[in-house]
């Protein structure tokens, strides 16, 4: 990681506490603990908890001093010119998101696009090291955002290629970026990219 960059890392209940310990171990400063909150949670079938209707995802810049890029102004525009809170309503993955296959435990696109909308600027690299079907990969490339990817498992690559290929279609990619929620309507996403492509970012933008 670059000094100034940050690292999102989701979990659940039975790991999140140990990671945050590690990352404060580690020299990290955490930013933020975002809670995601499925809107359509899947039902609990033992009927001896609540349902688990949301997940952590820790956010963290890698020192205390060096300071980190967040887009505040746009993610005050998503939530209808309010602060966005830490606490996110979005979908569960919907079933247009599996068109190349399936990952068992694939995040939604529009859990991933908030959080690289809020982190980085176009062009940036992301690293998703645990890459799965790659939806951080996707979201980035959607985004206009470039990405890396690693995963132990070579058929979780494969489906990740699939993807990455199927959004080379610019029809495709349209459709996406539409169907992407968290946002306004449906042609926010688009017209944010369009804006800030048109931005100065100086001596930062990594072209
Ligand atoms: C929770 S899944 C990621 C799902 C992904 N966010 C998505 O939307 O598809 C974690 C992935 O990490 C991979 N993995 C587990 N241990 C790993 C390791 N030591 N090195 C690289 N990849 C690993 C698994 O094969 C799995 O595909």
């Amino acid at each position: 990681m670059k000094d100034d960059a940050t690292i999102w890392i989701s979990g659940t209940v039975h790991n999140i506490f140990s990671i945050g310990q590690i990352l404060m171990e580690l020299g990290f400063k955490i930013l933020n603990i975002i809670t995601w909150e499925k809107t359509n949670p899947p039902p609990n079938f033992s009927c001896r908890y609540f349902t688990h209707s949301t997940e952590q995802i820790i956010w963290a810049r890698k020192t205390e001093k060096i300071p980190h890029y967040f887009n505040y102004e746009l993610m005050k525009k998503l939530n209808g010119n309010k602060q966005m809170k830490d606490v996110w309503r979005l979908p569960a993955i919907a079933l247009w998101e599996k068109s190349c296959g399936k990952h068992p435990t694939q995040k939604p696109l529009s859990v991933l696009t908030r959080l690289i909308l809020a982190s980085t600027k176009p062009n940036f690299w992301i690293l998703d090291p645990f890459t799965g079907s790659s939806t951080t990969g996707i979201a980035a490339n959607l985004a206009n955002r470039k990405f890396l990817v690693i995963d132990l498992q070579e058929e979780y690559l494969i489906l990740s290629k699939k993807r990455k290929m199927e959004i080379e279609d610019p029809k495709i990619a349209t459709k996406f970026r539409k169907k992407i929620e968290g946002f306004i309507d449906n042609s926010q996403l688009k017209l944010f990219l369009i804006e800030e492509s048109k931005t100065d970012y100086g001596c930062e933008l990594e072209f």
